[in-house]
């Protein structure tokens, strides 16, 4: 999409499409109280004085009213776009917003479209307490890009829906000063190019993604955007004595990528100072291997790159955000397959830290490639680790498709990603991974085991055994598997890839700029 800023009135631009805010404001000591419009343009007010009045639009998220001819204004339609609350509103429903606006004119046929900045000045303060102005560009534009998406490539029936340009009419307030606006504007507009760009990759099927291509499509982004980036092979594996990623990896006829970009800002950092080390697990298929999956549902399973997905898409925002922190990207990659040569349960494997895993079940194999990736990014020198994957079917039982997984080994580190969530808008809900429960590691022959003793606690029990990679680097674990694929349509949203962890990853790692 085509995306620019504009400071003008919204009155005289010319668009297929016109979209303001609107929001409800009746209160308990005020019920009747009929919604109010976000935009302080007398020609918006005036066009949607009749509607607005009317009783019949209440503003409700995602409530819509489209108004074709808008009288004194040059837009041939005019949408409004209820956000909800007045007293909740959030960037939350900014973001929705403006993707709301771009889906409601994707099958309308309008290719064009411009959305009214929601004014600060047409709300009275109580409400806008939750909106920080500089915030608000950068969310409108998150929810636009992302909207815009439709994951369709496969169908040779498609049509193009596409929205191909988006003019934020913008004018600065006392609040939100152009700078503000126009900063939070190109943040959001790299930010979600970083999110579109994992979404691209986690909707691959397995059979066009595979570890090799995921290194090559890793490779040219960080061509791209100016990233160091090393693309490894079988060969490394075993030269860095990987055993646990290459005992996932060695039962496939695709072999392994183990993919390093590198981010260093420009100037050097000063000795001593933090290295972000983020580790993805890239499982481009999982069957389960030996202990393999039922049919049902498996095919579900090309997207257990994810955490890779999440975590090449952060080093393209890092590239272009350019904060003044050194940033490694590890991504360990394999099919898990079954197969002659594939590993088995019982099997004993030596990590590259030199620790052993019993294997009891091939399917818990995210840890395995996690445990040698995270060892490594320690040795490369990172001082702090985030690692994201589709870890574990607990983590989507004890959370639901709502919220993802969050664990760590250090408050503080968890605190800084907590502060992050703020600014991303998604949503990590922290779980234990304390040593009350290491006991469902134990091995009676090797350091650990893959899977617990129990079932119970399953996501902590996966938790567990990165914590032991993890060491005493202040860690932070996402298992996102209940939140990298919307299985259902919504107004701002497609069905498929989510793009989940990106924008939250990206926070943290600006956390730590110099
Ligand atoms: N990739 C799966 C986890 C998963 C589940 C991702 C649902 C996305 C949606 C992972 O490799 C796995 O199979 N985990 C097992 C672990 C078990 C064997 C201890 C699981 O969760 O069942
Ligand atoms: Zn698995
Ligand atoms: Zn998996």
């Amino acid at each position: 999409m085509d995306t620019k800023l504009l400071f003008q009135d919204a009155t005289g631009f010319s668009t297929p499409m016109l979209a303001v805010f609107a929001v409800d404001i009746a209160t308990g000591k005020d019920a009747d109280a009929l919604p109010a419009l976000l935009s302080t343009s007398d020609a918006v007010t005036s066009a949607t004085e009749k509607v607005m009045a009317s009783g019949e639009f209440k503003a409700t998220l995602g409530e819509t009213v489209l108004l074709h001819a808008p009288n004194g204004l040059k837009a041939e339609r005019l949408l409004i776009v209820g956000l909800g609350k007045a007293k909740s509103l959030s960037m939350d429903e900014i973001r929705k917003g403006a993707g709301i606006a771009v889906r409601a004119a994707k099958p309308l046929g309008v290719r064009e479209i411009a959305i009214a900045f929601p004014e600060d000045q047409a709300l009275s303060d109580e409400h806008l307490e939750n909106l920080p102005c500089l915030l608000m560009s950068r969310e409108l534009v998150e929810g636009a890009e992302v909207a815009e998406i439709d994951y369709d490539t496969y169908r040779s029936d498609r049509k193009d829906r596409s929205v191909r340009a988006l003019t934020v009419i913008a004018k600065e307030s006392e609040k939100s000063t152009r700078a503000e606006i126009q900063e939070g504007f190109e943040v959001g507009l790299i930010v979600a190019g970083a999110q579109n760009f994992t979404r691209s990759l986690v909707n691959e099927p397995g059979n066009v993604l595979t570890p090799t291509v995921l290194g090559e499509r890793a490779a040219a982004m960080c061509r791209e955007v100016g990233l160091k980036c090393e693309v490894y092979s079988t060969k490394k594996l075993h030269e860095l004595k990987m055993g646990a990623f290459w005992a996932v990896a060695k039962g496939s006829s695709e072999p392994p990528a183990l993919i390093v970009m590198t981010y260093e800002p420009e100037g050097g950092v000063a000795k001593g100072a933090p290295v972000m080390g983020l580790v993805g697990k890239g499982i481009t298929f999982d069957t389960g291997g030996i202990s393999i999956k039922p049919a049902d549902g498996m095919e579900k399973m090309k997207y257990d790159m994810a955490g890779a997905g999440a975590m090449i898409g952060a080093m393209r925002a890092i590239a272009q955000l350019k904060p003044k922190v050194k940033v490694i990207g590890v991504v360990c990659s394999a099919e898990n397959m079954p197969d002659g040569a594939a590993f088995k349960p019982g099997d004993v494997v030596t990590t590259m830290s030199g620790k052993t895993i019993e294997i009891v079940n091939t399917d818990a194999e995210g840890r395995l490639v996690l445990a040698d990736g995270l060892h490594y990014a320690k040795t490369l020198g990172c001082t702090h680790l985030i690692n994201a994957a589709t870890l574990t079917g607990a983590c989507v039982v004890a959370l639901g498709l709502v919220n993802a997984g969050l664990f760590s080994n250090d408050d503080a580190t968890c605190e800084k990603f907590q502060d992050g969530l703020k600014v991303s808008g998604e949503k990590f809900w922290r779980l234990p991974c304390t040593d009350d429960y290491k006991d469902q590691i134990k091995s009676q022959i090797a350091d650990m085991r893959n899977t617990g003793k129990t079932r119970f606690g399953g996501a902590t029990t996966a938790a567990m055994l990165l914590k032991e990679f993890a060491g005493d680097t202040p860690w932070v674990h996402l298992d996102i598997a209940g939140c990298a694929w919307n299985e259902e349509n919504t107004p701002w949203l497609p069905y498929g890839p989510s793009g989940i962890a990106v924008r939250s990853i990206v926070e943290w790692v600006r956390s730590y700029s110099a």
